[in-house]
């Protein structure tokens, strides 16, 4: 694509469009098997609905999001509470206007709606950060001791931690969690903290059982949720998790807002994450007294934005329905495994023998060639977007891994059968017979050697 390709951006369509297009696309090379799909289609309306992206060779099909895990898009009715909020955006906590105080509401009100949402004490503190990585930075600064980390994790938890002591995970959870027990045992630690799911194979961990394991050898539990909470029931006292981080925009509101709920001491005891305004209750030139609560780690003008977004996200998930979310995925996951184990030069990466539940995330190796040169033919042929690398989990990813990268397919609440389907024959195709057009490795990955698709632009 060259600068001087600038076009508008492909249309979000309507439903009758849609209906069009889907049909259309059900007889185009991206969908060879047409009138066979029936099955599960998008649980919510997403802000992506309908999207159109162009394809090599002319022409666009209706887009096809596998990589919900990375980033979600936004809840149609997350973009709706947007707009709606958008007028009274104002300064928050000191201005004495109108607007102010509702902005000041709203990031109140989120503040409650998040610790409801996650079943928190009330002694938790909410702290509002910008994502995962931010909340458990924070927590971090606050450990007052070593923390147990698995090597299943993202690198948001495993990089933060001062005296860091890792386990590497076994071939099951129970035998996992039994190495657990052996290392806290071993020596005291402060913190266990684990991933609620992993982003690499969507395996669910027992976090509640971890919490008990925790608990018994005197430390606390820290959940990474950025991939469990927008898919999962998470309740901290019915768990008894102590610490829970999780980002917005992998729960359909990606408008940069993230939170750290958890326990208030070490919170209070810790400096303030961030120095400067709102974190002080008065300041001298030879000092400070800080606030406690979430104040002590907010200072600065907090995205007032992003946080009424995220807590609109949490509010769209409940009225789903925990089960219902469950449900759907879990018959759209199965389809994706089932089409996955039935392809010939394919292999899904397990981490655990033994988890029996699983978000929908399948993260696949080839045989033979290059996962990278697959995802970009997905994007540019087939207009199907999935990932394709080591997402993040590097020491996990080349444990259980036999090839250099994999490809991850993810599912959300917008996912469809249809979705799916058309990854399943669009994958079976490329793998059998590569790509119909060529591809150059370049330094930003596998790009097509002539890029006919128009540049988009949003000016
Ligand atoms: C399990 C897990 N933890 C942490 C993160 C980091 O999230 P963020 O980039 O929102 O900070 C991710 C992101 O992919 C993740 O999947």
């Amino acid at each position: 694509m060259t600068a001087t390709q600038l076009q508008t951006p492909p249309s979000r369509v309507s439903a009758a469009t849609t209906a069009r297009s889907d049909a259309a696309s059900a007889a185009s090379p991206a969908s060879p098997v047409p009138g066979r799909r029936s099955g599960p289609g998008p649980l919510a309306t997403l802000a992506d609905a309908g999207l159109e992206v162009p394809v090599l060779g002319g022409g666009a099909v209706r887009h096809v999001n596998l990589d919900v895990a990375a980033s979600a898009p936004a809840f149609d009715a997350v973009a709706r509470h947007v707009a709606r909020v958008l007028p009274y955006y104002a300064s928050v906590h000191r201005g004495s206007g109108y607007p102010s105080q509702a902005a000041t509401a709203l990031v109140e009100d989120a503040r409650a709606t998040v610790a409801r949402h996650v079943g928190a004490r009330d002694s938790d503190v909410v702290v509002f950060t910008r994502n995962t990585t931010d909340a458990l930075n924070l927590l971090a600064t606050a450990v007052p001791g070593e923390t147990v980390v698995l090597d299943v994790e993202h690198h948001a938890n495993l990089l933060p931690w001062r005296g860091r002591r890792v386990v590497v995970g076994r071939p099951t959870i129970a035998a996992t969690l039994s190495a657990l027990a052996e290392e806290l045992a071993s020596r005291p630690a402060a913190l266990l903290s684990v991933t609620g799911a992993s982003n690499v194979t969507g395996e669910v961990l027992p976090i509640d059982a971890l919490a008990r394991l925790a608990h018994e050898h005197g430390a606390r539990l820290a959940v990474d949720a950025a991939q469990l909470l927008p898919h999962r029931r998470v309740d901290l006292v019915a768990s008894g998790v102590d610490y829970l981080a999780f980002s917005g925009h992998k729960a359909y509101a990606p408008f940069g807002s993230g939170a750290l709920v958890g326990r208030a001491d070490w919170l209070d005891a810790a400096p303030g994450y961030l120095a400067g305004g709102g974190a002080v209750e008065s300041v001298r030139l030879d000092g400070a007294a800080w606030k406690t609560g979430a104040d002590r780690h907010e200072a600065g003008t907090p995205n007032v934005v992003g946080i009424a977004a995220l807590a609109r996200a949490l509010v769209e998930l409940e009225r789903l329905g925990a089960d219902a979310r469950h449900a759907h995925e879990s018959a759209l996951s199965a389809r994706l495994h089932e089409g996955l184990a039935a392809q010939r030069g394919v292999r899904v990466i397990r981490g655990f023998d033994d988890a029996d539940d699983r978000l929908g995330i399948a993260t696949i190796e080839l045989e033979r060639g290059s996962v990278g040169l697959v995802a970009a033919a997905l994007a540019a042929e087939h207009g199907i977007s999935v990932r394709a690398g080591r997402f993040c989990a590097h020491p996990f990813f080349d444990r259980v891994a036999s090839r250099a990268n994999g490809l991850r397919a993810s599912l959300g609440a917008g996912s469809s059968a249809d979705d799916v389907d058309r990854f399943l024959e669009a994958l079976a195709r490329l793998v059998a017979d590569g790509p119909a057009h060529e591809y150059e490795r370049t330094p930003e990955g596998w790009c097509p050697r002539a890029d006919d698709r128009p540049r988009i632009s949003f000016d």
